[in-house]
C-alpha cells in the first residue's frame, strides 16, 4: 500500500455534455440528463470525493445553474465551477458566484477558463487573440475579486468598464471562494501569478508536469504569493493491471480511424490553446503508441479535447504513479472515467484505500456485532457468522 503523509484531495467530474461506455461511438452512450448528473453528484458526495468539476463550453450544460441544482441534492460536495471571462460582466459573475456560495453554504470553488478556441469564443462575443485574452481576464478578475471581497469596484479599463459596481450580498467563504486555474502558455502563467490559489495541469508525464510546476512557482514567487497544484486525469483502475489495460483497449474498441482523423483535424483548426497542443503532441493521433509514460495512457485524447490521459492499472500501480506526481508538488486530483457513475465507484472502492483516503464514516451500524460477508444468501442477503 502506498501512503503519503497527507492524502490527496480527490474531486470527480460531472460530464455535462454527455457520457458513455465507448469513446467515439453512440453505442451505450448517455445524453446530458439532469437526473443522471444528480446520481453522479450524490454518489461522489457519499463516496468521499471532496468536490466535482463542472466544465464550461458551448456543448455543456450551463455550469452555475447545474451546480446550484446539484448543491440542493448533496451535503458536503464542493463545486469547481468554471468562469469564462467575457461571457458575462464581472459584476454579474460576482453575483452568480456569491449567490452560489450562499445557497450551497460555502461549497463553491472557482475555475478560471479563459478559453482556447477562437471559434467557440467568437460565438460568445469574444474576439481577442490568444495572449490578449489574458490581459482582458486580468482586468475582469480585478473587478470580480474586488467585488467579491469588498463589495465595491470601479474600473475604467482597456477591456472592462465597471463604474461604481456594487455587490450587496457577500459569499460565505472569506475573503472569497478559492480560485483554480489551468492554462499552459507563458501568457497564462504570467496572468496566474498572484491571482490564483491552485494551478491545474492536464495529465502530462511527470517530467513535463515538473517543468510546469517550476514555471508557475517561479512566477508566483516573483509576486510573493503562494500557489498549490492539482492534476486532471482520467482513471481506469481494476483489480489487476491486465484487467485495467484490457478495459483501456475496450474504451477505444469502437473508435474508427476516420473519427480520430476528424477529431484531430478539428483540434488543429479550432484550437490555439498551448495546453491542448501539448496534449495532442503526446500521441499525434496515432493509436499504436498510447502509453506515453509508465501507466499513463493517451487514448482519451484521440477524440476528446482537454483532459486526454488516463492512469491505467491496479490500485497499487496507480497509487504508485500518483505518488510520483505528489512528490512533484501535486496535492489535488480531478478525476473521471467512462462512464462516470460506475467509475466513480471503482476509483473510490479500489483506489482510495491504496491512497489512505478514508471513506465517509457511516452513522449506521453494519450489524449487531456478528461478522457479515456479502454472499447473496437467503433472499440475496448477507452470510452471517459469529467468527
Ligand atoms: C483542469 C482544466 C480544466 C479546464 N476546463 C476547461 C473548460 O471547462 N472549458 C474550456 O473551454 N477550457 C477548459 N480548460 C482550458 C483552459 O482553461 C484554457 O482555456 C486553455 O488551456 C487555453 O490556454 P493556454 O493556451 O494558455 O493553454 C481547462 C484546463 C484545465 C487544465
Amino acid at each position: 500500500m502506498v501512503q503519503a503523509a497527507k492524502p490527496l484531495d480527490f474531486l470527480w467530474f460531472i460530464p455535462s455534455s454527455g457520457d458513455g461506455a465507448y469513446l467515439g461511438s453512440d453505442e451505450l452512450s448517455r445524453p446530458p440528463d439532469p437526473g443522471y448528473f444528480r446520481e453522479i453528484a450524490t454518489a461522489a458526495d457519499r463516496l468521499g470525493y471532496s468536490g466535482v468539476l463542472i466544465p464550461v463550453g458551448a456543448a455543456c450544460e450551463e455550469s452555475f445553474v447545474l451546480a446550484a441544482n446539484l448543491a440542493a441534492f448533496t451535503e458536503k460536495l464542493k463545486f469547481l465551477v468554471a468562469i469564462r471571462p467575457g461571457t458575462a460582466t464581472p459584476a454579474y459573475y460576482a453575483r452568480l458566484a456569491s449567490t452560489l456560495d450562499r445557497v450551497s453554504n460555502g461549497r463553491l470553488l472557482l475555475n478560471i477558463v479563459v478559453g482556447g478556441s477562437a471559434q467557440e469564443l467568437g460565438g460568445d462575443g469574444i474576439f481577442l487573440p490568444h495572449d490578449e485574452r489574458y490581459d482582458h481576464a486580468a482586468e475582469f478578475f480585478k473587478v470580480f475579486n474586488e467585488l467579491i471581497e469588498t463589495g465595491k469596484s470601479n474600473l475604467d479599463g482597456k477591456y472592462i468598464k465597471a463604474l461604481n459596481a456594487r455587490l450587496q450580498l457577500p459569499p460565505v467563504q472569506q475573503p472569497r471562494p478559492p480560485i483554480y486555474f489551468g492554462g499552459s502558455s507563458e501568457a497564462a502563467i504570467d496572468f496566474s501569478a498572484g491571482l490564483i490559489d491552485k494551478y491545474l495541469t492536464w495529465g502530462e508525464p511527470p517530467a513535463q508536469v515538473a517543468e510546469k510546476i517550476a514555471a508557475v512557482r517561479k512566477a508566483a514567487d516573483a509576486h510573493g504569493s503562494q500557489v498549490s497544484f492539482g492534476i486532471r486525469l482520467h482513471f481506469i483502475v481494476r483489480e489487476t493491471d491486465e484487467e485495467a489495460w484490457r478495459d483501456a483497449d475496450r474504451l477505444i474498441s469502437k473508435l474508427s480511424d476516420e473519427t480520430i482523423a476528424t477529431a484531430q483535424d478539428n483540434f488543429r483548426r479550432n484550437s490555439d490553446s498551448v495546453g491542448q497542443a501539448r496534449m495532442v503532441a503526446l500521441h499525434n493521433g496515432r493509436r499504436d503508441k498510447l502509453e506515453v509514460s509508465p501507466n499513463l495512457w493517451a487514448g482519451v485524447g484521440l477524440v476528446r479535447t482537454g483532459a486526454g490521459t488516463a492512469l491505467v492499472g491496479s490500485p497499487a500501480t496507480v497509487a504508485r504513479r500518483l505518488r510520483e506526481y505528489q512528490e512533484l508538488g501535486i496535492d489535488t486530483v480531478i478525476a473521471s472515467g467512462y462512464p462516470h457513475l460506475e467509475e466513480a465507484y471503482r476509483v473510490a472502492e479500489l483506489l482510495f484505500p491504496a491512497l489512505g483516503i478514508e471513506p465517509q464514516p457511516s452513522p449506521l451500524r453494519a450489524s449487531f456485532g456478528e461478522r457479515q460477508v456479502f454472499g447473496g444468501g437467503g433472499h440475496g442477503g448477507n452470510v452471517r457468522s459469529s467468527v
